[in-house]
């Protein structure tokens, strides 16, 4: 782990009380406002067993910070000191929008779990390339992936995800299409296979020369036709890869007073679903589409099960809140210790080998 990762370990440790006493979301404000001024990073975590290659791009390790946590890419200059070995900003809408009325993010303590109904909020996509542009001149030693989606009042949602294309394809290694948030009403049947197409096709034919590789990220609460479906159009659209999953809006056994929250529940009572979800896109497309794993992930252990099923990425977010900004890097090296305990050379010589 980077000297960097144990001291913020450390120091998350201190103020850890302070940052959950506080509500969620201004919690979240004091923990990028403290990660804002840090320097830009200059290296990644990295070692011949996890470096690994998807759509043409050169990952330093497997584990990506999940969009979410920095919606208007503040602070993606400083994640990988934290052994990220990949980022993705957003997701960033054509205009700004606040989205829903406060208090809107929930801390589930004892479930160790997240809801939120954020809706969107974000700065804007012009306001996001600002940054990013600057960001690219400096140089990031990891790949940065940029999460677009629709504004909520707009007319052509279709046409949103186009402009999106449009203005940050030409800075992003990869463009997410996120059409699996439950925070926008109406957004999730974009996931349905005719406007699914339509929008894939918006999406290309506004990227032009600058084109980007484009991931497709779902949610997972999806029956098994949605996911034949949507693997159909996958392979027929050539997407670089799904990243399974958002968000549920399922509840399963919670003990937190937040239980009963409107939004999408993450965290650890999502492990289990997204895992599933998981094997069901593997299932459903032999391999032919790569996967990235997102969900729950706490632990090597878990990252790893990841792997075997089919991802050949993984990302975090909410156990982040829980287990301090030191994760990315222990699970990364965890699974370099996994993939030599079961015989592996390489991290990505096990992707989908749980059979
Ligand atoms: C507060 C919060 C905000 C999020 N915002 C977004 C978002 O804007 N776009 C997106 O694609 N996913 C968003 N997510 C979903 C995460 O990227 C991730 O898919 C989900 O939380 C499951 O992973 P986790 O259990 O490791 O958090 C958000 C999650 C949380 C907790």
């Amino acid at each position: 782990m980077s000297l960097l990762a144990s001291a913020a370990d450390a120091a998350y440790a201190l103020v850890r009380p302070l940052v959950h006493a506080s509500d969620g979301e201004a919690a979240h404000d004091l923990t990028l406002a403290a990660l804002q001024p840090l320097p830009r990073a200059r290296r990644a975590l990295t070692s011949p067993a996890l470096a690994t290659g998807l759509a043409g791009l050169a990952f330093p390790n497997p584990v990506g910070l999940a969009p979410g946590f920095d919606k208007d890419a503040r602070v993606a200059h400083a994640m990988p000191h934290f052994g990220f070995g990949f980022v993705e900003v957003g997701t960033l809408t054509p205009l700004p929008q606040a989205g829903n009325p406060r208090p809107r993010l929930f801390r589930l303590v004892e479930d160790r779990a997240v809801v939120n109904r954020m809706g969107f909020n974000n700065g804007g996509q012009a306001a996001a390339a600002g940054r990013i542009a600057c960001l690219r001149r400096h140089g990031l030693p990891v790949p940065l992936g940029i999460n677009i989606g629709a504004n909520k009042d707009s007319a052509d949602r279709i046409a949103d995800y186009a402009k999106g294309a449009a203005t940050m394809a030409p800075l992003a290694d990869y463009l997410t299409v996120n059409i699996s948030s439950p925070n926008t009403p109406g957004l999730r049947a974009l996931q349905d296979k005719g406007a699914l197409e339509a929008l894939l096709d918006g999406v290309a034919a506004e990227q032009g020369t600058a084109a980007k590789p484009v991931f497709l990220k779902v949610a997972p609460d999806l029956e098994s036709a949605d996911i034949d479906d949507i693997v159909a159009v996958a392979v027929d659209r050539g997407l670089a890869a799904i990243i399974v999953s958002n968000t549920t809006i399922e509840r399963p056994a919670l003990s937190s007073r937040h239980a009963s929250e409107a939004g999408g529940l993450s965290g650890a009572p999502l492990a289990a679903l997204a895992l599933q979800r998981l094997r069901d896109f593997r299932a459903a497309s032999g391999g032919q589409v790569p996967l990235i794993g997102v969900g729950g992930i706490a632990t090597p252990e878990q990252a790893w099960d990841r792997i075997r099923a089919g991802a050949s990425l993984v990302q975090i977010y909410s156990a982040m809140v829980y287990e301090g900004p030191g994760l990315a890097a222990r699970i990364a090296r965890g699974l370099e210790r996994l993939a030599a305990r079961d015989g592996f050379a390489k991290v990505s010589d096990a992707v989908g080998t749980a059979g």
